[in-house]
């Protein structure tokens, strides 16, 4: 199984790159990362069954907005969509800051590894019952 990391920010080493590194010492320990089921963000090939988990980073305000946007791309992909103990967002505002939100940093081990577990199960249940059966789109307005 593999796993990609996206980084939005534009700064490569700020509180985003710690939050995602974070994640990354999980997959490491179970250990995925170098071999590992993914996280896609934005891309237009097929993503069924493509676990998904998205991180927000901000000084202050703004994250839950942006969290339920993302997981709204995600569960119009047919991805499976991880979850942690609690919404997966970090605090901080100068890079490195994000060390000092202990819980945040927890809600991220925990994602990490509540993610591995979905990657190996879905693994398990494509062997054992394959895909489910996708219908051709239907694309209607409203009721007609
Ligand atoms: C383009 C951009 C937009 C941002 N928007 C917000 C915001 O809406 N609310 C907020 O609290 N912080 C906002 N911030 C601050 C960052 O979220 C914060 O500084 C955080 O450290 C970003 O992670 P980074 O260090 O990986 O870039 C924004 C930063 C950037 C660069």
């Amino acid at each position: 199984m593999k796993v990609l990391m996206i980084n939005g920010s534009p700064h490569p080493n700020g509180n985003t790159a710690i939050a995602l590194e974070e994640m990354k010492k999980v997959f490491e320990a179970a250990p995925l990362f170098a071999d590992c089921d993914e996280i896609v963000v934005g891309t237009p090939f097929d993503k069924t069954m493509k676990v998904g988990a998205s991180v927000v980073v901000a000084r202050r305000g703004g994250l839950s907005a942006t969290f339920d946007e993302i997981n709204k791309y995600f569960t119009i992909c047919g991805m499976p969509v991880a979850s942690s103990q609690y919404w997966n967002s970090v605090h901080g505002r100068e890079p490195g800051e994000a060390n000092q939100d202990a819980e945040s940093l927890q809600t991220m081990r925990t994602l990490a590894r509540n993610m591995t577990f979905l990657m190996k199960s879905i693994a398990l249940g494509k062997e054992k019952f394959g895909l489910p059966e996708k219908e051709e789109w239907v694309a209607t307005h409203f009721i007609r």
